[in-house]
């Protein structure tokens, strides 16, 4: 199979198309599992909607409230969550929700029934870029609902990457597209706006051997730790480091991850001095991001650990990361242990 081209005149494939092809692949025969990917995939186009006329739609902007991140929220995060939550509280596919939006989880309301699968999102995910008119997405992890029966519980959410059924992302840029995984490859879909439907554009995508970029922000580079300086000057061709890497670092890890998992490359967050665990969060940036890398033949670490190792203990808990380019990420990690300690 040729890497993410299709061929002219291929056959047009839906995601569904694409995921009742493969249905033998998949743990849930019953469908649902496509379905709630097609609920994320409408609510992905409801939220590009406003995204390309953000500037139209009294859509920008903050809406004066501050996240339980201890962030400004922009009107689109409101937006983009609550069509998270009304594309899902009522399908009977889901036991409970965790959003970056919501300090607690989400509970599926009595008036509904409850579901197998946990969704995790972060709604938004890059809003310090929506005002600029700078790619922006939307980040989900599914896993199955660890307790029996019932409203699902804390519990259902703090699971490790491990135990994730599906992950993807939908990026708002140049074109909208819809990345996901079910641990059966990663696989891109298009929007083809004059439909209205996400079409297959990249199949089995794979993270290329050899890397084009390194993403991280670099104006915190006194804040980092002597292993995390160092490992920069690595990437950057010191202390027989690779040659050529290029800096693109946009703010949006979407943006980012995308970009690097079709060029190839290395996107880290790490810890720096004031925010000991980094920025990002487990549940809902880092383990499905760092699982989908992983599924296109990448690795993603906590400098220390691989991501989908850790076991959550907070809805909300940060992390470190590195994802990329398996040989880029390890490289991290032994900076890490040599002069960190
Ligand atoms: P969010 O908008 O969901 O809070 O995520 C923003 C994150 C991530 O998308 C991006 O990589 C990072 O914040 C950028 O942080 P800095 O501006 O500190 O580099
Ligand atoms: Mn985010
Ligand atoms: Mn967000």
């Amino acid at each position: 199979m040729k890497n993410h081209t299709i061929e002219p005149g291929a056959r047009i494939v839906t995601i569904e198309r694409h995921i009742l092809d493969r249905q033998r692949d998949f743990p849930d025969a019953s469908g649902t599992l496509t379905q709630l990917l097609y609920d994320i995939a409408i609510a992905g186009k409801l939220i590009a909607s406003h995204t390309t006329r953000a500037g139209l739609a009294d859509i920008l902007g903050q809406t004066g409230a501050i996240n339980v991140q201890g962030e400004e929220v922009q009107k689109l995060d409101v937006y983009a969550h609550r069509t998270m939550f009304q594309l899902n509280d009522h399908t009977g596919r889901l036991a409970v929700m965790g959003s970056e939006e919501e300090d607690d989880i989400i509970p599926i309301p009595a008036k509904y029934p409850t579901g197998k699968y946990v969704l995790l999102f972060d709604p938004l995910d890059g809003s310090s870029n929506i005002d600029v008119n700078v790619s922006v997405g939307t980040i989900f992890a599914i896993f199955r609902r660890k307790t029996e029966s019932g409203p699902g519980t804390l519990e259902d959410c703090l699971q490790p990457g491990s135990a994730i059924v599906a992950a993807g992302y939908i990026v708002y840029g140049a074109s909208t597209m819809l990345v996901y995984t079910t641990g059966q490859g990663v696989h891109g879909f298009t929007l083809d706006p004059s439909i209205g439907e996400f079409l297959l554009s990249h199949p089995n995508i794979r993270l290329p051997q050899t890397p084009k970029y390194f993403s991280a922000n670099q104006g915190y580079h006194k804040r980092w730790s002597n292993g995390v300086q160092r490992y920069t000057r690595w990437l950057q061709g010191e202390d027989g480091g690779p040659s050529g890497l290029s800096l693109r670092y946009i703010g949006s890890m979407v943006a980012d991850i995308h970009r690097n998992l079709l060029r190839g490359g290395v996107f880290y967050y790490p810890a720096d001095a004031k925010a000991p665990n980094g920025k990002l969060r487990l549940l809902y940036e880092a383990i499905p991001i760092g699982f989908l890398i992983e599924q296109a033949g990448g690795y993603a670490s906590d400098g220390r650990q691989p991501i989908c190792q850790i076991q959550p203990t907070e809805l909300h808990q940060r992390t470190p990361v590195f994802i990329g380019n398996r040989d880029l990420v390890e490289k991290a990690e032994e900076y890490i242990a040599k002069y960190d300690g």
